[in-house]
């Protein structure tokens, strides 16, 4: 849907990085238990709309999905062509009138769409993609293309400095009850391990995500740390596409202050047996 957008933008993902994405099985595409977060949310933000309009920030096809099902009309934004098509693909959807793409870059919404036009807007960690510096400029993009009282659903992931720092044996005790699952394990390795300082940028609250594989590849392939065989068929598939892959991961608090300027909090959904979304809740947000 080329005529959503003012702007041609360059590739940022390979063809077979998005492939490998689009992988659903083999990626960290999100739960079951965490799509009825998203779910419980949404519904809220869309009851009583008439012909409600979402976006998607990315391509991620459960996202999509969820919100036509939901009777929306849903288009998902994202800067590569590759992964718009690819994930696009794999959906319930996709061949709905419902279901749209526009290529764009979410820095620049404003410019390219009209403002106040969506119900919502639903995002999986998008904006841990977006350099910290412009989170400000990310969320002011967000606010004014929703509608009065509109609904930013996303999850996003916060530092939480307190939160104590694990070893191999708590991680691999907590990955086996599944407080952990593989992909979770990558983020809590540069977040909540005795190693994540070597990962993560304090000043740029930025953690680099192909370090934290390096060195779980490393305790794979020395037997410290020991995934099922389904899980280690994942992470070989995460290794092809997450290896320059960073994540912008700012504190808590940084991210409460920046929010609180565009939007009211309604809720911070969670789910009790994932650990990691005690950092990595379900926003759910409403326009100021
Ligand atoms: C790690 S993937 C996100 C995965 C997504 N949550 C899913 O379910 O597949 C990162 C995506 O963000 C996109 N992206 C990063 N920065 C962007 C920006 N400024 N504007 C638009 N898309 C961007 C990339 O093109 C890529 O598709």
């Amino acid at each position: 849907m080329e005529k959503h957008t003012k702007i041609g933008l360059g590739r940022s993902w390979s063809q077979k990085a998005a492939a490998s994405r689009a992988n659903r099985k083999a990626s960290s595409a999100p739960l079951p238990l965490e799509l009825k977060k998203y779910e419980f949310a949404l519904r809220q933000a869309l009851k009583g709309k008439r012909s409600p309009k979402v976006m998607v920030l990315g391509a991620t096809p459960e996202l999509r999905d969820l919100a036509i099902r939901l009777g929306a009309t849903c288009l998902a934004v994202d800067i590569s062509q590759d992964m718009l098509v690819k994930m696009s693909e794999v959906m319930k959807y996709k061949n709905d009138p419902k279901n749209l793409i526009a290529r764009g870059d979410w820095l620049k919404l404003a410019e390219i769409f009209k403002s106040g036009g969506f119900d919502a807007i639903l995002a999986d960690a998008s904006l841990n993609n977006v350099p910290y510096k412009f989170y400000d400029l990310a969320l002011k993009n967000i606010w004014q293309l929703l509608k009065p009282g509109g609904a930013f659903i996303t999850r996003h992931f916060v530092y939480l400095f307190d939160k104590p720092k694990d070893g191999i044996e708590e991680m691999q005790k907590k990955y086996d009850s599944g407080r952990l699952n593989w992909v979770w394990l990558v983020v809590h390795i540069g977040s909540y391990s005795h190693w994540h300082q070597q990962f993560y940028n304090r000043k740029t609250n930025t953690y680099l995500v192909g370090r934290g594989i390096k060195l779980l590849d490393g305790w794979l392939k020395n037997k410290k740390f020991k995934f099922n065989k389904s899980d280690l068929e994942k992470f070989e598939n995460l290794k092809l596409h997450a290896g320059n892959v960073n994540h912008v991961v700012a504190a808590e608090n940084e991210w409460l202050a920046l929010i609180k300027k565009y939007f009211t909090i309604k809720d911070r959904l969670v789910v009790q047996k994932y650990e990691w979304m005690e950092y990595a809740p379900v926003w759910h947000l409403r326009k100021k």
